[in-house]
C-alpha cells in the first residue's frame, strides 16, 4: 500500500507534451491522478497526443500553456492558473540540453538552459509552496540528472543547472520539514528520448562516449518516479553502471574527475 498515494491528487507536470514528462503524465493518470499537462504550445500535435491519449483511457486531463522559458512567461501562468489552484504535486520536468566547449556554446543557449532546467524550477516552486504549506501537504520533484553530480567536460552550463537544482531541492527540503511538504531529487540516468538522442551530436565530437550506458525507455523511469512519489523517497537514482559512476563521482570525486578527463579531447575527432 502507497504511503502517498497519487489517486485523486492533481499533478502539474511541466514539459508534458513528449519525453519524460509525457510518460510520467501517462503513468500518474493511469494511478487516478487528475493530470495537469504543462506545454509551451496547446497547439502542437504531441500536447494533444498526450491529452487524448489520457482522456480516451477515460482518465483526467487537462492542458495548461506554460512556458519556462522567460519570467514575463512564468508570471503570466501564475496568475492565470496557479492563482487559483495549487497542484498536490508539481514535477518541474522541462528541460534543455546545451553543451560544447564554453566559449562555444551561444550566449542565448547558456541564458535559456539556466532559465529552463534551474531559475524557472525556483519561480515557480517559490510561487507554489505556500499553498501546499497552508495545505500542510504536497510533493515537490525536480528532474535533475546524473550530470548534476557526474559533472562531465563539455556539460558545462546544462550541469551547472542540473546541480543548482539539486541543491535548490536540499534547501526546499530542508525548509519544510515537519510542514508536511517533500522534495523528491530525479537523478535520471540516460532515458531514450529527442534529447538523449542530441548528446553524440553536442558531445560526440570531443568525448568519447563509450561509457554511455543503453538508455532505458521514458515509461520504466516513469515507473520508477510514481513509485518514488507514492513511497516518500527524497532521491530516486539509477541502477546498473551509471549507479556506480555516481557513488564514485559523489564519494571518489577526484578519481571521477581523472577517469572522465581521460575521455575528453581539446581538439574535435
Ligand atoms: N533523456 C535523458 O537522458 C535525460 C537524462 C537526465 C535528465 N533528463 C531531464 O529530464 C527532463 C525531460 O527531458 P526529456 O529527456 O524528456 O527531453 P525531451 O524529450 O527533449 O523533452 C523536453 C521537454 O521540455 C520541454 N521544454 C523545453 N523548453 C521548455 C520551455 N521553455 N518551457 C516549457 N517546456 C519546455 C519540451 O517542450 P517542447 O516540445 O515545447 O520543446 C519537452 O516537453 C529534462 O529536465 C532533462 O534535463 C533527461
Amino acid at each position: 500500500m502507497a504511503k502517498y498515494p497519487l489517486k485523486d491528487q492533481c499533478v502539474l507536470i511541466t514539459g508534458a507534451n513528449r519525453g519524460i514528462g509525457a510518460a510520467i503524465a501517462r503513468a500518474a493518470a493511469e494511478r487516478g491522478a487528475r493530470v495537469v499537462l504543462g506545454v509551451r504550445d496547446l497547439n502542437d500535435p504531441t500536447s494533444q497526443q498526450v491529452l487524448s491519449h489520457i482522456q480516451q483511457r477515460g482518465e483526467s486531463a487537462e492542458l495548461i500553456e506554460l512556458n519556462m522559458g522567460s519570467r514575463a512567461q512564468i508570471e503570466e501562468f501564475v496568475k492565470r492558473w496557479a492563482s487559483r489552484e495549487t497542484p498536490h504535486v508539481i514535477v518541474h520536468n522541462a528541460g534543455v540540453l546545451t553543451g560544447g566547449l564554453i566559449e562555444s556554446q551561444s550566449v542565448d543557449e547558456i541564458y535559456q538552459s539556466l532559465q529552463v532546467n534551474l531559475v524557472g524550477v525556483a519561480h515557480l516552486t517559490r510561487e507554489l509552496l505556500p499553498g501546499m504549506l497552508r495545505r500542510g501537504s504536497g510533493c515537490v520533484v525536480v528532474n535533475s540528472s546524473v550530470s548534476g553530480v557526474m559533472n562531465f567536460p563539455l556539460a558545462s552550463t546544462y550541469s551547472a543547472a542540473k546541480t543548482g537544482v539539486l541543491a535548490l531541492a536540499n534547501c526546499v527540503r530542508a525548509e519544510t520539514q515537519g510542514t508536511g511538504v517533500r522534495v523528491l531529487s530525479l537523478l535520471t540516468p540516460g532515458v531514450k528520448t529527442r534529447m538523449f538522442d542530441e548528446i553524440p551530436k553536442r558531445y560526440g565530437a570531443h568525448l568519447d562516449l563509450d561509457f554511455l550506458e543503453v538508455a532505458i525507455t521514458p515509461e520504466e523511469w516513469a515507473e520508477r518516479i510514481c513509485e518514488a512519489i507514492e513511497s516518500g523517497a527524497e532521491e530516486l537514482h539509477p541502477q546498473g553502471a551509471t549507479r556506480a559512476g555516481l557513488w564514485m563521482a559523489r564519494h571518489l570525486p577526484g578519481v571521477f574527475q581523472k577517469l572522465v578527463s581521460s575521455k575528453f579531447s581539446r581538439s574535435a575527432k
